[in-house]
């Protein structure tokens, strides 16, 4: 009798424990999110969660290669290389976040002149945040439009993982500017990554006339981009364009400890074609549809702006390189200079590696129309 009572005060204290945490977990939902809608939404999410196991958003069903362990020295290779392999050909998956109208439905999607479509990762919410009220800002320059997507995967895992997607939502909630999919966004899945983008483009914004593609550390002078994309002759977009920084005979880095590391077993030529730098690269809406069509019969090399070159040869096409992209670096003359001089960048369209902070000075100095700049400047010169 007694012991039976005492198993039954244990029971009800759990079960008081058990409220004072759900309670609290709810209060603290509260602070970090003052809008009711979600709150509810969140809840909702939390209360169908199996108990006893860490939540998981419904997996994508793609069997791995095992025929790959029978390539030569496989066990021997790094484990994301042989992880890249095994899941190489698996080139669909669900997509969790979406923007079915972003370019106003397939029909109206010739409206959008500059689809900007930047790589990122769900854990760079500060890029996303500074890029939105700077150079990606949706907006009409020029008689034209300019839309702005971000492409994401996801990160991470369990309760870190949940919460990322949790942010995502919230942001294209706020912002209608995220395509998420449900597959690990690494280094070696960018390939992948720019796959699905192009997948959604043919089905969501097949029109649109020229896109920039590329990282979410740059600085993009979108204002010179539409100046230059306008002064195309006779290219609207139905003609092919590809332009950045052009990289030529380079081939796979065969040092195992590279971040850009290539074995045989995955490329076996030595040589890459002809390719801008992934960090930024102009291209028109025809070419962004060549090259999807192409890649329906390359397999997926883990190096995605190698992976867009390939594509092009295929195709026949070339990319161009265009003075004013600065994805390996600006040239500065003299350590003296400040090279952050906002003239430098007033003459760009794109230079890579910016932090959010330094990126939304510069966007508000070179709109500044007090702004001085001798005519020794280096960069007064570029292509535009
Ligand atoms: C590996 O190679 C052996 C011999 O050629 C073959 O019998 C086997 O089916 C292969 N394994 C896979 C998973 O393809
Ligand atoms: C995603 O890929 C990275 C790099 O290959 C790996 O370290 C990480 O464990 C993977 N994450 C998941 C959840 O599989
Ligand atoms: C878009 O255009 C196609 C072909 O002209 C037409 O069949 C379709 O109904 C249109 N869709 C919308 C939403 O207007
Ligand atoms: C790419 O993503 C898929 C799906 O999440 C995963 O199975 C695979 O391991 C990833 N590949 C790499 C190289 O991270
Ligand atoms: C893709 O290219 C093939 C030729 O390789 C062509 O027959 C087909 O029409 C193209 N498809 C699209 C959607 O452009």
């Amino acid at each position: 009798m007694k012991k039976k009572n005492v198993e039954i005060m244990g029971l009800l204290l759990t079960g008081v424990i058990c409220l004072v945490i759900i309670i609290n977990k709810n209060d603290f939902e509260d602070d970090v999110n003052p809008r009711s809608e979600e709150i509810k939404e969140i809840l909702r999410d939390i209360s169908t969660f199996p108990r006893s196991e860490t939540p998981q958003v419904p997996q994508s069903h793609c069997d791995p290669d095992l025929s790959v362990y029978n390539l030569t020295g496989f066990t021997t290779l790094p484990g994301h290389i042989k992880d890249f392999l095994l899941y190489r050909h698996c080139r669909t998956f669900p997509l969790l976040l979406d923007v079915p109208i972003k370019c106003g439905g397939p029909n109206k999607s010739a409206d959008v002149f500059l689809l900007l479509v930047i790589k990122s990762s769900p854990e760079n919410y500060d890029r996303r945040e500074v890029l939105r009220k700077t150079w990606a800002k949706e907006r009409l320059y020029k008689g034209v439009w300019m839309r702005r997507v971000f492409i994401t995967g996801t990160t991470s895992s369990g309760f870190d993982q949940k919460r990322l997607n949790r942010l995502l939502k919230l942001e294209n909630n706020e912002h209608q500017d995220i395509l998420q999919w449900d597959f690990n966004d690494s280094f070696f899945n960018l390939t992948l990554k720019q796959i699905l983008f192009l997948e959604w483009m043919e089905r969501k914004c097949p029109h649109a006339r020229f896109l920039l593609n590329g990282d979410d550390d740059i600085f993009a002078n979108t204002f010179n981009m539409i100046e230059y994309l306008q002064g195309q002759e006779d290219n609207d977009g139905s003609k092919h364009l590809f332009t950045g920084h052009i990289i030529q005979n380079v081939g796979p880095i065969r040092h195992p400890a590279s971040k850009y590391y290539v074995p045989e077993q995955v490329q076996e030529s030595n040589a890459y074609p002809p390719y801008c730098g992934g960090g930024g690269f102009l291209l028109s809406g025809f070419t962004a549809r060549t090259i999807y069509n192409m890649s329906h019969s390359i397999p997926v090399l883990p190096i995605d702006d190698v992976y867009m070159g390939m594509c092009l040869e295929k195709a026949g096409l070339m990319p161009t390189s265009h003075f004013g992209v600065r994805t390996a670096g600006l040239y500065v003359p003299a350590e003296t200079v400040d090279k952050f001089d906002p003239c430098y960048y007033r003459e760009v369209i794109l230079v890579h590696r910016f932090l959010p902070h330094m990126i939304y000075v510069m966007w508000d100095e070179i709109q500044n129309p007090n702004l001085i700049c001798g005519k020794s400047n280096p960069s007064s010169n570029a292509n535009r």
